[in-house]
């Protein structure tokens, strides 16, 4: 590619360069047939625009709330693992840009810098995503670390009891690096050094009983908000705003889990229409353009998370790369929310998007 990155899919290429195989394979890579990885973003493609004309533009604002932080974008850093393979300041460098270009980050519980770590070297605002471990004290000791360095919220990742299988992961033998966050807590040996050594380890280590009524326990053990992730049916959703979440987040993990779920984008409205308004609902999955991100508070996001886009950038320019990108997403929406006719957030409307099978009378 010649001279500087002018979107945030070029920075794809810009991490596949500066990464060794095995890791930009982990990065990029969806499960299985990897029809999910691509319908993520493909979905995208398939709505299109009734932009409102002479509608007054000169003052364009996105910023929004989430759990009542106010943000200067609807668009959040989603969960990561391992930053430190895409650079060596790892969710460091991540927080920092987070807090630069004034949104919340989600740390993955997974991450390659501590709890500790990433909270004192930045003022982010920050939310911890947890994955329950077979031993559940680890669980209610990452939960306690998180509340007391000033994490707002817990975001508990539903899709992952075992994790999908990553077929470039497999062959690659994809290791597991050393997890700060996870030191003294949970053992990254893993016995098996066949196929993806990270597989190994999660399947020993998560818990696959967790289910609704854990939803109690985890809110016995904090006074934490909390958003569930990977919600991707009505059913789940109602059931989620009956056990008092705080917000779903419509995710299929980045199409890394379940292949042939649908795109996010797809059944946003569906999630979005059992919840009722009762609770916030967010999207991740396939973000690439201010336009996607216009797309789902159409649909009825609040806002958006982006995985992949951060972690390129931060393989690609460090710090500097993660802030570039989210700048990269709020001119495209600011140029998208001045060319449909909405000067604010709350001026989208479902009458601005007409996805595929729509008929507009
Ligand atoms: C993830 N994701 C993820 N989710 C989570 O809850 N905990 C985690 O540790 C991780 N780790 C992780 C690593 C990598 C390399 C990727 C790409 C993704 C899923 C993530 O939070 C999010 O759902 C997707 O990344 C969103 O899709 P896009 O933006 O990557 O298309």
């Amino acid at each position: 590619m010649e001279g500087e990155p002018v979107n945030v899919n070029e920075f794809q290429e810009l991490a596949r360069q500066a990464l060794p195989k095995m890791y930009y394979d982990y990065y990029s890579g969806g499960a299985e047939d990897q029809y999910t990885l691509k319908e993520n973003v493909e979905a995208f493609r398939r709505i299109t625009f009734r932009p409102r004309i002479l509608v007054d533009v000169s003052r364009i604002n996105f910023s929004t709330t989430v759990l009542g932080y106010k943000i200067s974008a609807p668009i959040m850093v989603a969960p990561s693992a391992m930053h430190k393979l895409a650079h060596p300041e790892g969710e460091i460098a991540t927080a920092r840009a987070a807090a630069a270009s004034n949104t919340i980050m989600v740390l993955s519980s997974m991450s390659s810098c501590s709890i500790e770590e990433v909270a004192s070297s930045c003022n982010a605002i920050r939310f911890f995503q947890l994955y329950v471990y077979k031993n559940r004290d680890v669980a209610a000791q990452l939960v306690q670390r998180a509340e007391r360095n000033g994490y707002k919220a817990i975001v508990l990742t539903v899709d992952a009891p075992m994790l999908g299988r990553r077929e470039a992961d497999i062959k690659n033998k994809m290791i597991v690096p050393p997890i700060k966050n996870l030191e003294g807590l949970v053992s990254t040996e893993v016995d098996n050094d066949e196929g993806s050594i990270l597989e190994g380890f999660a399947n020993g280590a998560l818990d696959t009983s967790l289910c609704w009524r854990d939803i109690g326990w985890l809110r016995s053990i904090t006074n934490l908000p909390i958003l569930i992730k990977g919600v991707l049916t009505r059913e789940d959703a109602i059931k989620a705003t009956e056990v008092g979440v705080a917000g779903i987040v419509v995710s299929n993990h980045g199409a890394r889990q379940l292949d042939y779920t649908p795109a996010t984008i797809t059944v946003l409205e569906e999630v979005v229409h059992a919840v009722g308004g009762k609770v916030p609902v967010f999207l991740d999955g396939g973000v690439r353009r201010g336009t996607d991100v216009f797309k789902a508070l159409a649909l009825g996001a609040q806002a958006v998370l982006i995985g992949r886009p951060v972690v390129y950038g931060l393989a690609a320019k460090g710090e500097y790369g993660v802030r570039k990108v989210f700048q990269m997403l709020k001119d495209e929406l600011e140029l998208t929310m001045a060319l449909s006719g909405c000067p604010n957030v709350k001026d989208i409307t479902r009458s601005h998007v007409k996805t595929e099978h729509e008929k507009i009378h």
